[in-house]
């Protein structure tokens, strides 16, 4: 449903976040004005794309997996390899992007502020024509809004009856927590992330040949590095890691099991990880229930 700037919002922070819906449905964001926001981060899988590597405009391929867009009000810096320091800033990255939207931003500006609707709309919602810091803020704005927090897990934490905790989540929220797999060393917080950067192997300067976080910083210990990813709704957000190499939550499973398995020369993984956990079957079964618990009712079909 598209808000139209003539509908009365009760508080300012709705209207910014109604504008900046606005915004992120819209291709004329893109060159061609043939994608737009929601073409990579699609809100039925928590506004991420399906795929490995998302099409751009003139159908090119990005370089990285397309991440869920919600849960990210409390990040410090976006993106992989956490290049953006805001999500204000991070805007003009997929706008700008020759493999995603291809349009200079100033050009974008423009085109927004020839529309007729958004005239009207940024003038009712901030009193002013469009500028580039109102639309990257009511992006940011939308994108904040974008939180979820009904989830098995979260009733269970808040010692709700009927939370949907089944005993083999819980199992597996013990798996994740304990010092044998050493996920929750990693993954913690209320969005499951330390806000940090790892290497989890996921590098060997071959095949696997994106070096992350280095490209940014120049720090040698962050070679190979990336970006904590939240799991929040991580059932729905397949497929998994910065280059989606993992189809299946269970693949990612079976790959912190035994990582050199996976990859025998991979440089500079982290030593918190485990050589070997050495998981049983029913073991990831829990593992892999936990992180379905992580999922937010409105992705589990018939609590729509
Ligand atoms: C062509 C596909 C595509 C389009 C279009 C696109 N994105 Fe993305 N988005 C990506 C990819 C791929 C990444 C990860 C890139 C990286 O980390 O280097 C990403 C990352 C992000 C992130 C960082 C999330 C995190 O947790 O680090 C945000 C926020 C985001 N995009 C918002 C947007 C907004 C807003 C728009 C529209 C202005 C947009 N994206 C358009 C593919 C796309
Ligand atoms: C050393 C820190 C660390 C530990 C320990 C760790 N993770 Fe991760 N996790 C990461 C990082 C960093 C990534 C992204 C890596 C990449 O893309 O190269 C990631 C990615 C993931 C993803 C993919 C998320 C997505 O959106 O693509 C899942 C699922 C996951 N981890 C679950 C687990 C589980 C389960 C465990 C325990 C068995 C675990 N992690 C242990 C740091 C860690």
């Amino acid at each position: 449903m598209q808000w139209s700037p003539a509908e009365e919002l009760p508080t300012q922070e709705e209207k910014e976040v109604a504008l900046g819906k606005l915004l992120f449905f819209d291709n004329i964001l893109s060159a061609d004005r043939s994608i737009n926001c929601a073409s990579c981060h699609i809100p039925a899988f928590a506004f991420s794309d399906t795929v490995a590597f998302s099409k751009g405009v003139g159908g090119r391929l990005g370089l990285r997996n397309a991440p869920s867009v919600m849960n990210i009000l409390s990040r410090d810096s976006v993106f992989w390899d956490g290049r953006a320091a805001s999500l204000e800033a991070q805007v003009v990255f997929p706008i700008e992007d020759h493999n995603e939207m291809d349009l200079p931003f100033a050009e974008a500006l423009q085109r927004i502020q020839q529309e007729q609707t958004y005239q009207v709309a940024f003038h009712k919602v901030f009193g002013h024509a469009p500028d580039s810091a109102s639309v990257v803020y009511a992006i940011a704005q939308f994108e904040r809004s974008l939180e979820t927090e009904n989830t098995p897990n979260d009733r269970w934490l808040n010692d709700e009856e009927n939370s949907g905790m089944t005993a083999q989540m819980i199992r597996g929220r013990d798996l994740f927590t304990s010092d044998r797999t050493r996920c929750f060393d990693c993954h913690f917080t209320a969005d499951f992330t330390d806000d940090l950067y790892h290497n989890i192997g996921l590098f060997n300067g071959q095949q696997f040949n994106d070096s992350g976080r280095v490209l940014i910083n120049g720090l040698a210990k962050d070679l190979g590095t990336f970006k904590t990813p939240g799991l929040r709704n991580v059932a729905v957000t397949a497929p998994y890691m910065h280059d989606g190499s993992f189809k299946t939550l269970r693949e990612v499973i079976d790959y912190y099991d035994e990582p050199a398995k996976f990859m025998f020369n991979s440089i500079n993984r982290d030593t918190i990880l485990p050589e070997k956990i050495g998981l049983t079957d029913s073991e990831k079964d829990d593992l892999e229930a936990f992180l379905h618990s992580l999922t937010d009712d409105q992705f589990v079909l018939g609590k729509r």
